[in-house]
């Protein structure tokens, strides 16, 4: 038995979710460029769950069940009030979600039309978690869900305290159809191993959140962005990367696993960066992108990925920081639960082998003889 290190290469499952073929990101064979140009983000969580678009009436069904769920069970939010004000928001909403399973009825009813309803219900409630732990280690009350057309109006309006503007609405919503689905993604992964166990929908959501944390998955736009306050002005750009790349140090939000010649959700977050920097009067983040991408691609050949420029788009929607890997998890929900229902539909167990590297042929010894 050789190991795959990091399973670089190997086809675990098959699946007709999404699909990445030459670098062309597809999702249930609709191309991404093709969903971030003209769907909302509720008829693409309807495309993966259902595997069709939805037609008026079964979307205006789709929005009212997410308006139905969007309200948290107040045990949750009193969790919440008594999380460290300090507490890493990925964190916190890992543990959030996972408590969502206590006070839902019906959390280990596996037949398919719970699990289905339950993957709404945690698509409507992550985003009202999120608001509600932003507000609260603030020292201010959560603002309870309103009836709303979108997932992403109703995340700021909770965030915020106010209607959102249209277009703040419309780059979060684009934000939110580019990240929903990626194929057998890490954390994707992580929640079909957890519910090929036949473990629970809620287990393998909070898998799945624990695995996008890390900086290497979804935590990345949050890195970038620390990395371009860091730099601070255009005119430092240069030097800050070139002493990084000499250091042989990682330039956040740049090369995949899966894409050599460039990530095609990429060029959709640039060019929104591109517009609310000059709709905000601030293009010092997008400047400063642009010429960290040339150096980076000029000199490694690598190409920025999702990650590079979602965070100077959130910055320009006012988002704090610590919140982009959050709304990440926001729109992989619908990824996720979509994988989850796949799983179930023709489960196997995830149990792959490892190739043992460590001593042989050891005797016990007795403790005080050691
Ligand atoms: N900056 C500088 N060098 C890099 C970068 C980078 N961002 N990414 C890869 N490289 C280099 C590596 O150092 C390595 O060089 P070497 O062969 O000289 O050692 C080579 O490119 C191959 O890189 P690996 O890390 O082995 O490639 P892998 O497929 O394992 O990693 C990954 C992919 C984890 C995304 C990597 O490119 C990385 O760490 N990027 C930065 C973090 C990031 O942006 N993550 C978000 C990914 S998208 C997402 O998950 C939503």
């Amino acid at each position: 038995m050789t190991a795959t290190k990091g399973l670089e290469g190997i086809v675990a499952t098959t699946s007709s979710i999404s699909s990445i073929i030459d670098g062309v990101l597809t999702y249930r064979g609709f191309d991404i460029d093709d969903l971030a140009e003209n769907a909302t983000f509720e008829e693409v969580a309807y495309l993966l769950w259902y595997g069709k678009l939805p037609n008026r009436s079964e979307l205006a069904q789709l929005v009212k069940d997410l308006n139905q769920y969007a309200a948290v069970p107040s045990q949750v939010i009193d969790q919440i009030r008594t999380y460290p004000k300090d507490t890493n928001s990925m964190a916190a909403l890992r543990t959030a979600v996972s408590s969502l399973a206590l006070y839902d009825e019906e959390a280990n009813d596996m037949s398919p039309e719970s699990n289905l309803r339950k993957a709404i219900k945690l698509q409507a409630q992550i985003p009202t978690i999120i608001a509600a732990f932003a507000r609260i280690r603030e020292g201010k009350e959560p603002i309870a869900p309103k009836q709303s057309e979108s997932v992403a109006e109703n995340f700021l309006y909770m965030l915020i305290g106010k209607d959102p503007d249209k277009v703040a609405i419309e780059a979060l919503d684009k934000a939110l159809v580019l990240h929903a689905d990626h194929e057998l993604n890490a954390s994707t992964f992580a929640a079909r191993v957890t519910v090929a166990t036949l473990s629970d929908i809620y287990s393998g959501v909070t898998s799945a959140i624990g695995a996008l944390k890390g900086p290497l998955h979804g935590g990345a736009n949050e890195a970038v962005m620390a990395m371009l306050e860091d730099i601070g002005t255009f005119e430092n750009a240069e030097s800050y990367v070139n002493a990084k790349l000499a250091n042989k140090e990682k330039i956040m939000g740049f090369g995949h696993r899966v894409y050599k010649n460039g990530d095609p959700r990429a060029k959709h977050l640039q060019k929104m960066s591109e517009q609310l920097g000059k709709i905000t009067g601030n293009m010092n983040w997008y400047n400063m992108s642009i010429k960290i991408e040339e150096i980076v691609t000029g000199q490694k050949g690598l190409k920025p990925n999702v990650d590079f420029y979602s965070a100077s788009v959130y910055t320009s929607l006012e988002i704090p920081r610590d919140l982009f890997t959050p709304i990440f998890a926001v729109s992989r929900a619908s990824g996720w639960t979509a994988h989850i229902l796949e799983q179930f539909e023709n489960n196997r167990l995830i149990r792959p082998r490892a190739e043992y590297t460590g001593l042989s042929n050891q005797k016990y010894t007795p403790i005080d003889n050691r």
